[in-house]
C-alpha cells in the first residue's frame, strides 16, 4: 500500500510538482540492499523512479538530493563512481532535525541541537572523496553528530567506527541507526558507535585505513596519527577556532621511516568547524587546542 503511494508520487515528482508539507509515515525499504545496485544518473526522473522503487524514499527529497549531486559533480566536490553512488544512496533528510528536511540539501551546515551541526553536503563530499574509501577498508570517524557521515561511509565499506563526545547526541544517533536498520537500511549494520572523547581514537579496533575528523583542532591528535595505518589517509580540520583548514594527511613509509604529508583540500581557503572538545570526567569541557 505504502509502496504504491510512493510510486504515484514519483510520477508527479518527476514532473516537478510541488508537494504539500504533510507526508505519510516513514516507508520501509522495498528491496534488499545490494553493493552492486547503483541508481541511474542520466536524469532526475530516472534517479527518482529508481530510488522510489528500490529504496522507498520520498520523491521531494530525492529531487533535492539529485540537484545537489549535479552541483557537486560540477564543482568537483564529488569524484569517483563509488563516492557518487554513496552520496546518492544516503538519505541526508533522515539525519537532520525534522524542521530542516526541506532545506537540508542546500549548501549550508545546519543545527542538529546540542550546539553542534550537520556539515554542509559539499564539504562532506569533498572530505569523503579525499580519503577515497574502498570496500573492506577500516574507517574511523571522529564526531558522529547527526550520523550522516558514517551512513554515507557505510555505502563505501563494510567496516565503520564512529565516536561522539556528547552523550545524549550519541544515544540519539545510535537510536536513529537502529530505527533505519529496522526499516530496511541494513547497510547501517556495519556502523559501530561509541560515546567517548575521540581525541584518543578507538585503539581496540586500530589500525584504520582511513580517518575522518569532523570537528576542528589546532594540531593532529597524536593518538589518531598513531592509529592510522602506514599508507593510510586522514582528513581533518586544523587551525584556530572558526578558521580551520581541511587537511589531507598521508602517512607513508619513506625509506624505512614514517613520513607525514599534509595538503589543504581547499587550496588555502579556511572552513569553520565546531570545536574538538574535551571530556572532563563525564562533562564536555574546553577543547584539545594547545594554543
Ligand atoms: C560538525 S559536527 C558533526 C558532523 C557529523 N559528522 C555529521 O555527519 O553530522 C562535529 C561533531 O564532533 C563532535 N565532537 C567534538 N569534539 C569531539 C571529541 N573530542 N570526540 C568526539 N566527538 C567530538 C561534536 O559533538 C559534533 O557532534
Amino acid at each position: 500500500m505504502q509502496r504504491r503511494r510512493f510510486l504515484r508520487l514519483s510520477a508527479a515528482a518527476a514532473a516537478g510538482a510541488v508537494f504539500p508539507r504533510a507526508h505519510a509515515a516513514p516507508a520501509t525499504v522495498p528491496k534488499p540492499y545490494s553493493w552492486e545496485a547503483t541508481p541511474p544518473v542520466d536524469s532526475a526522473v530516472a534517479y527518482i523512479r529508481w530510488m522510489v522503487e528500490n529504496r522507498g524514499e520520498d520523491p521531494r527529497y530525492l529531487r533535492a538530493r539529485f540537484e545537489r549531486y549535479q552541483n557537486m559533480v560540477g564543482h568537483v566536490d564529488l569524484w569517483e563512481a563509488r563516492n557518487k553512488r554513496a552520496f546518492l544512496l544516503t538519505p541526508r533528510d533522515e539525519f537532520c532535525l525534522p524542521s530542516d528536511r526541506g532545506v537540508i540539501y542546500d549548501v549550508n551546515y545546519h543545527s542538529i541541537g546540542f550546539g553542534v551541526t550537520i556539515t554542509g553536503p559539499r564539504v562532506v563530499s569533498r572530505m569523503t572523496s579525499t580519503i577515497d574509501v574502498k570496500m573492506g577498508e577500516k574507517v574511523l570517524e571522529i564526531g558522529s553528530g547527526s550520523g550522516y557521515q558514517s551512513a554515507y561511509l557505510s555505502n563505501l565499506t563494510d567496516k565503520v567506527w564512529t565516536v561522539e563526545i556528547i552523550k545524549p547526541l550519541a544515544e540519539r544517533t545510535r537510536a536513529k541507526y537502529d530505527e533505519l536498520i529496522g526499516r530496511g537500511y541494513t547497510e547501517y549494520r556495519v556502523i559501530n558507535t561509541k560515546q567517548a572523547d575521540g581525541y584518543y581514537g578507538w585503539p581496540e579496533n586500530a589500525p584504520f585505513d582511513k580517518i575522518i575528523v569532523t570537528c576542528g583542532i589546532d594540531h593532529i591528535p597524536p593518538p589518531l596519527l598513531q592509529q592510522l595505518k602506514t599508507g593510510g589517509t586522514m582528513v581533518i580540520p586544523i587551525g584556530p577556532p572558526g578558521a580551520q583548514h581541511i587537511l589531507k594527511v598521508s602517512k607513508d613509509d619513506v625509506g624505512g621511516q614514517i613520513g607525514v604529508k599534509r595538503s589543504d583540500i581547499y587550496g588555502g581557503r579556511p572552513v569553520p568547524f565546531v570545536p574538538f572538545t574535551k571530556l572532563d570526567g563525564d562533562a564536555v569541557k574546553g577543547t584539545h587546542n594547545q594554543r
